[in-house]
C-alpha cells in the first residue's frame, strides 16, 4: 500500500510546482534540481519528495482512477449537514451558521460550543466541522508512521509515564543503525511516505548522530521526516534541518503559563514556544497542540490552546486526552471524555477551515475504540500508525493501555485502510 497518489507537474514557478491529480491542482515545494513540466512526483506535507518514472506513475494512477472518485463521492455523501432540524437553541444554531459562512465567531461563542453537552447539539457541531473539512480539503487523509526510538527522558513532566521519575519502567534505546533500518522497512516495505522519529529527551544521542540517521534514511529512501525529540535548541534544529528533517512534532501541552509551570517543573512555556517559532522560521512543518483534560484546565484554556496552535502556523493539530498514568503524581485524576476531544477537533476545524490537518491521536484511540471514525467525521483528517518494533513499543508507556499495542504493522495498515475506505477517505497527502 502506498499513502500517496502520483501527480503530474503542470507548471513550475521557482521553488513551487503545480501538481495535477485527476484534474485537481495542488501546489508543492520543490527541492529537486532537475524537475520538469510533465514529470510525475509524490508530494507529502506540501513537499515534493520523490520523482517517479512515467510508466510506473501511469500504472499506479490506473489502479487509483475509479477508487479515487468513488471515495470522493462517498465522502461527499457522508458529509452533508442540515441545520434545519429539531434543535431549538437559536444561539447555538447561529454560531454554526457563522462557522459555515466563515464569519467571525467570538470567544464567548466558541466557549458556548465547548460548554455544550447536549448529544444532539454536539452531533450537529461535529457534522458541521466535517462538512467544512470536506468542502476545503476533500477526502485526503494523511497516514504517517511514528517510530519511538528511545523511552529515556531527562524531563520530569508530572503527567508523563516516561518522565525520569518513573522507576517502574524498562528503558530502551535503539541504536542508530536500528532506527535507520526500522525507517527503511517502513518506507520500502510498508509504503510510508512520511515518518516521525520520536523519543523522550534523551541526551545519549548527539545531534551529529541523529543527523547521520536522517541523512542515512534520506539517502536510501524518499520520505518526509518529522522529528519529535523535545527541546534540542536552535542549533540542533538547524543541523537536523540541514540533514533533511522537514517537520517538527512538539506539543506546547498547555497555553496556560501557570498550569504549564505546575505540569512541567523547571521548564518554561516561553522556551517551548520559542522552539516552535524558530523551527517554523527555519522551514519546518509544525505539528503541535495540547493535552486536553489535565487537572486544572478550563474550557477557556482549551480555546486558547486551539488558537495558539493556529498562531504557531501548525500544519497539523494534535490534541489528545490526558490519561492518568499510575506511576506519576497525577495517577488519581480523572480521564478526559471523548466529547472533550471531539469538541476540540471540531472547533479546530472551524478556526482553521482551509488548511488544517487535524490528527486523531493514539491517546484518543485509547479512551475510545471508535475515536478514528468519530474524529474523522468531526473535522479531522490525519492518522498516525505506530511503527515501533513490537518488542520496544510496549515500553513506550506515556499512559497505560495504549491503543494498537498488540497489533503488528500489517494489521494496523489493513485496519486503517479499511476504515478509510468505509468512510470515503483516500490515504493521501496531496499538497496544498
Ligand atoms: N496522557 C496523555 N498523553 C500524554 N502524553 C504524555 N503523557 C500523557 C498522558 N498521561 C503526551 C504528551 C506528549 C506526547 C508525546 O505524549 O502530550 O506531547
Amino acid at each position: 500500500m502506498c499513502y500517496a497518489i502520483p501527480g503530474k507537474i503542470t507548471s513550475i514557478d521557482n521553488k513551487f510546482v503545480t501538481v495535477e491529480y485527476f484534474g485537481e491542482k495542488k501546489k508543492a515545494y520543490n527541492e529537486f534540481d532537475n524537475l520538469n513540466i510533465g514529470d510525475y512526483i509524490y508530494a507529502q506535507g506540501g513537499y515534493v519528495i520523490q520523482v517517479i518514472p512515467e510508466k510506473e506513475a501511469i500504472s499506479i494512477l490506473n489502479t487509483w482512477k475509479e477508487t479515487f472518485f468513488e471515495l470522493q463521492d462517498l465522502d461527499l455523501r457522508l458529509s452533508k449537514v442540515d441545520l434545519q432540524n429539531k434543535i431549538n437553541d437559536k444561539y447555538f444554531l447561529t454560531i454554526l451558521d457563522k462557522a459555515l459562512e466563515y464569519k467571525n465567531i467570538s470567544d464567548n461563542e466558541f466557549l458556548y460550543l465547548l460548554e455544550t453537552n447536549d448529544k444532539s447539539k454536539l452531533e450537529l457541531l461535529y457534522k458541521t466541522a466535517n462538512f467544512i473539512r470536506q468542502k476545503h480539503l476533500s477526502n485526503s487523509c494523511c497516514v504517517h508512521g511514528i517510530i519511538e526510538f528511545s523511552n529515556y527522558c531527562k524531563k520530569g513532566c508530572i503527567y508523563c509515564g516516561i518522565s525520569y521519575h518513573n522507576n517502574n519502567l524498562l528503558r530502551y534505546r535503539m541504536n542508530t543503525d536500528e532506527i535507520s533500518e526500522v525507517a527503511y522497512k517502513a518506507i520500502e516495505e510498508y509504503g510510508f511516505k512520511a515518518i516521525v522519529l520520536q523519543s523522550g529527551e534523551d541526551s545519549e544521542y548527539s545531534i551529529k548522530q541523529l543527523s547521520n540517521v536522517i541523512k542515512n534514511i534520506k539517502q536510501k529512501s524518499s520520505v518526509l521526516i518529522f522529528i519529535s525529540i523535545g527541546e534540542i535548541g536552535k542549533e540542533g534544529l538547524k543541523e537536523l534541518y540541514k540533514a533533511g528533517a522537514r517537520g517538527l512534532l512538539m506539543r506546547f501541552e498547555t497555553s496556560n503559563q501557570e498550569l504549564y509551570k505546575k505540569l512541567h517543573p523547571n521548564q518554561s512555556l516561553e522556551t517551548r514556544l520559542q522552539h516552535l517559532e524558530e523551527a517554523y522560521k527555519m522551514g519546518y512543518l509544525i505539528i503541535t497542540g495540547s493535552l486536553i483534560g489535565v487537572p486544572g484546565q478550563t474550557n477557556n484554556d482549551i480555546l486558547n490552546d486551539i488558537k495558539l496552535t493556529k498562531k504557531l502556523n501548525a500544519e497539523m493539530y494534535s490534541f489528545g486526552p490526558f490519561i492518568p498514568h499510575p506511576s506519576t503524581p497525577l495517577a488519581n485524576n480523572k480521564i478526559s471524555s471523548n466529547d472533550e476531544i471531539l469538541k476540540s477537533i471540531a472547533i479546530s476545524r472551524i478556526i482553521d477551515p482551509y488548511n488544517a490537518k487535524i490528527l486523531i491521536t493514539t491517546a484518543f484511540e485509547t479512551i475510545d475504540s471508535k475515536a478514528r471514525e468519530q474524529g474523522l467525521l468531526s473535522g479531522a483528517n490525519s492518522v498516525m500508525l505506530n511503527i515501533t518494533p513490537d518488542n520496544f513499543k510496549k515500553h513506550y508507556s506515556l499512559y497505560p493501555n495504549r491503543a494498537h499495542i498488540n497489533e503488528n504493522i500489517p494489521l494496523q495498515i489493513t485496519n486503517t485502510i479499511s476504515l478509510l475506505k468505509n468512510i470515503g477517505r483516500a490515504p493521501t497527502d496531496l499538497g496544498f
